[in-house]
């Protein structure tokens, strides 16, 4: 296994204004003013210079996941897998690495179509996170773990056995929890990077119109969570489900709509694994209290 953390993503909102407001104020990130030829505007949670790259366009949908590899070989070395296997990829401009705040990567799409950016060496500068609205930190990791990720993505993934197949024999991120919930047709595979982190990425085995069935962010503390409530109800946004615990991760949150329909899930208490000593899972329920689940026009 050779995917460090899930670095970060990129977002296409039609109104990027909108979901700035909502990464800010809602969510509580921080806005990193960078300058950007396509207008695109950056959030940041920690040490990294952005973790969501918010970008205009004609549609709401993810646009891209970052993966990131903790060197060059490592990330060359999978070049090469991919290459071997037949898969085609463009390379990133020097002037697109540095737009990503990247020394190199590569950028090709999944069996089922959705766009992944393979990285490494990360350009840190160290501004200090100063949330807009009081959220002490983010989890992403500390000295003991290492970097994280941002926390998690939900991708949907309709070629299901060869989209596992894809993630798990090239690009280097391992199963750990195969979950069958109790709805008809449904399957949530679980897999994690080389990070405590129990899942970085999933993927659902159903197409999904916003290229994403949920991204997550984890906070420090059940206060924190219960505080983005009030936040998300002060801004009259729609719950998409109520505060639960997840079986797998243990992760407590909820789950908001952003502006345009990217689900988001806020929490906390996520599960920190040691791959050493366990056997991946299994699951048939995802939730062992809580998240009941409305989506706006479906069960209205
Ligand atoms: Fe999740």
């Amino acid at each position: 296994m050779t995917v460090a953390a899930i670095g970060y993503l990129r977002i296409e909102a039609q109104d990027n204004a909108a979901w700035m407001e909502f990464g800010t104020q809602v969510l509580g990130l921080m806005e990193a003013p960078r300058e950007d030829s396509a207008g695109a505007r950056f959030l940041r949670m920690d040490a990294h210079p952005f973790r969501f790259m918010v970008e205009s366009g004609t549609s709401d949908r993810l646009v891209a996941t970052g993966l990131e590899y903790r060197n060059q070989g490592d990330w060359r070395a999978v070049c090469d897998a991919l290459a071997g296997a037949g898969h085609s990829f463009s390379a990133g401009s020097a002037e697109e690495a540095e737009r990503r705040c990247v020394s190199g990567y590569i950028s090709l799409q999944d069996p089922s179509g959705n766009t992944i950016e393979l990285y490494y060496g990360r350009k840190l500068d160290y501004v200090p996170f100063n949330s807009p609205v009081g959220v002490q930190r983010f989890v992403t990791g500390d000295e003991y773990t290492g970097d994280t990720g941002f926390g998690h993505a939900v991708l949907p993934a309709a070629q299901t056995e060869d989209t596992i197949a894809f993630y798990t024999d090239l690009i280097g991120l391992a199963v750990c929890d195969d979950l069958y919930p109790p709805i008809p047709d449904s399957r949530v595979i679980f897999m994690h990077a080389d990070n405590p982190r129990q899942h970085s990425l999933a993927l659902y085995n159903q197409p999904h119109p916003a290229g994403v069935v949920h991204m997550m962010v984890e906070v420090d503390t059940l206060d924190e969570v219960g505080l983005a409530l009030e936040r998300v109800k002060q801004a009259g946004l729609p719950l998409l489900a109520t505060l639960g615990r997840h079986v797998n991760d243990n992760m407590c949150s909820f789950y908001v709509l952003a502006p345009g329909g990217i689900a988001v899930e806020y929490g906390y208490d996520g599960l920190l694994v040691d791959w050493d000593n366990y056997t991946p899972t299994v699951s048939t329920e995802g939730d062992l209290w809580g998240h009941e689940y409305s989506f706006p026009g479906v069960n209205d």
